[in-house]
């Protein structure tokens, strides 16, 4: 039985899901026997707990007649039947707002949102899991629900959370800032909404690196901005490339350009801070994996050079802890804040203050910098067996970025079209590989074939094991004796020497 999980919560509810949908498009019928669930767990990979779980909630809800030792068969109830296939009503966007987010969202194609059902994913955003964390973070989170005031947090944050911040942003990223400039936001992405609604109108001018973080650029969007794109080199963005017309905002990840890999050197620095001072610009900077550098010097933050007041800082524990933390913090200019505090007010009144409380405590005892140092010999691990595994399967088919920092690695396929690079990564879902095209993360894609590939989710183990089913694809598909098609253009896009990647 063809089943296309959506990769979309647990996997129990999404092969519930799936046969569902089978159900409903009539590919299982009325009276039909479902395959004995050592088979299909056989089948899909998982494990037959999924199965048994998947049928056991189908059989409460009625779709399934289950007889104990002669299978489990199909009995949809019509009522179900008619729901799901009703269609739900179109109505036009009812305010501008929402037809920007209609032409410019669409989260069945979020990198990574519908991945399809694989052994392997070299997925980028998935976390580092450590089950040492989650024991710490859960002893830190029942202690704060027991002590922590339950009224409504302080809008810029809870104060021991701020301190902790300030004093962590000045060991750590050479920023010297008090708890009265820290706001403490859900996320950079957060971070980013309030600050393009509190900078600019509709139609504002606002610079961003290309390549980009995708995210970051439909926040700026939906908002209504003119997105400028500005190349990035081996020495970050390229600030001579500023427009003529100035930006109202900014945006940079100077530590590590996204995706590229590149860090800003700091003429670089020096020269976009003078550009915004002169200009009025505001920059926005995404420090969002600043932790996590594999033998290279961390490099002081962009704010830290900042003597105008035009830096607005943000940080994340998305990579440093976990993601569905849904936690930043967003250092104000001190002429912002009080337009960024009412913001917030606005949006949520204040983050979930028993999560900030129980993350204060967490940085305070030392135990936050304690899972950064064992996070980083993890990761440094990971991506070592990543780029050895790649390198070793090359065979001069692969250019490899290797930025010595972060959670994930730029791979381009040398002389291959974009097109061939998404037959490679449909190629490798039928061997159970998930991979990641780096065209999402560009306004204006090239025509070459490049991957994103995250490690952090990945053992060692199975980060070999992977490696081994890339390569066999990449032999499959582009055998080493057969030449690109795809000739060197004459006016390559712009791309950093990182981007370009050294040949592996
Ligand atoms: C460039 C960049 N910025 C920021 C983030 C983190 O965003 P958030 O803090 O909203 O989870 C990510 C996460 O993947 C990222 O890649």
């Amino acid at each position: 039985m063809h089943l296309q999980l959506d990769g979309r919560g647990p996997l129990h509810a999404q092969l519930t899901r799936a046969l569902k949908g089978a159900m409903f498009a009539g590919r299982v019928g009325h009276g039909a026997r479902l395959p004995p669930t050592r088979l299909l767990a056989r089948d899909l990979g998982v494990s037959r707990n999924t199965v048994l779980a998947a049928y056991e909630q189908l059989r409460a809800e009625g779709f399934l007649d289950g007889r104990v030792g002669s299978g489990s068969y199909v009995t949809p109830p019509l009522q179900a039947m008619r729901q799901v296939n009703a269609q739900p009503t179109w109505i036009e966007p009812q305010s501008a707002y929402a037809r920007r987010l209609r032409t410019i969202h669409d989260h069945e194609k979020v990198p990574g949102a519908r991945s399809p059902m694989v052994r392997y994913a070299f997925q980028y955003g998935a976390p580092l899991t450590n089950p040492a964390l989650s024991t710490a973070w859960a002893r830190e989170l029942s202690h704060a629900a027991a002590y922590a005031r339950p009224g409504y947090p302080m809008t810029q944050g809870v104060p021991a959370l701020r301190e902790a911040v300030c004093d962590y942003l000045a060991r750590r990223r050479g920023i010297q800032t008090k708890p009265a400039d820290v706001l403490i936001v859900n996320g950079t992405q957060q971070a980013l909404s309030l600050t393009s609604r509190i900078l600019f109108d509709e139609g504002a001018e606002v610079a961003i690196e290309e390549p980009q973080y995708f995210a970051a650029r439909e926040v700026l969007q939906s908002n209504g901005a003119q997105l400028c794109p500005i190349p990035v080199d081996d020495n970050g963005l390229v600030t001579d490339a500023l427009p003529a017309r100035t930006p109202k905002l900014i945006c940079v990840t100077p530590s590590h350009q996204f995706p590229s890999g590149a860090v800003m050197s700091l003429s670089r620095r020096l020269s976009l801070l003078d550009y915004a001072e002169r200009r009025g610009s505001w920059i926005f900077e995404d420090d969002y994996d600043g932790e996590f550098r594999y033998g290279s010097k961390p490099i002081a933050a962009l704010r830290s050079l900042d003597e105008h007041d035009r830096v607005i800082y943000v940080g994340s524990f998305s990579k440093a802890l976990f993601p569905a933390l849904r936690m930043g913090y967003l250092i104000m200019p001190a002429p912002l804040r009080s337009d960024f505090i009412a913001a917030k007010w606005m949006e949520d009144f204040g983050s979930a203050a028993i999560e900030q409380a129980a993350l204060a405590n967490f940085i305070q005892d030392g135990g936050f910098e304690r899972h950064l140092r064992r996070s980083a010999k993890t990761l440094e691990e990971r991506r070592c067996a990543l780029l050895e595994g790649l390198r070793a399967c090359s065979k001069g088919r692969l250019a490899i970025a290797d930025s010595r920092a972060g959670m994930h690695i730029v791979v381009w396929l040398t002389g291959r079209s974009r097109a061939e690079g998404e037959a490679l990564i449909a190629h490798a879902v039928g061997h159970g590989l998930g991979l990641h095209p780096i065209a999402p993360y560009y306004l204006a894609p090239p025509d070459r074939a490049g991957l994103l590939m995250g490690f952090a989710s990945l053992s060692v183990l199975e980060i070999e094991e992977a490696v081994q089913v890339f390569a066999r694809c990449l032999d499959e598909m582009f055998p080493v004796s057969a030449k690109p098609r795809l000739q060197r253009r004459a006016r390559a896009p712009a791309m950093p020497a990182a981007a370009r990647g050294s040949r592996g």
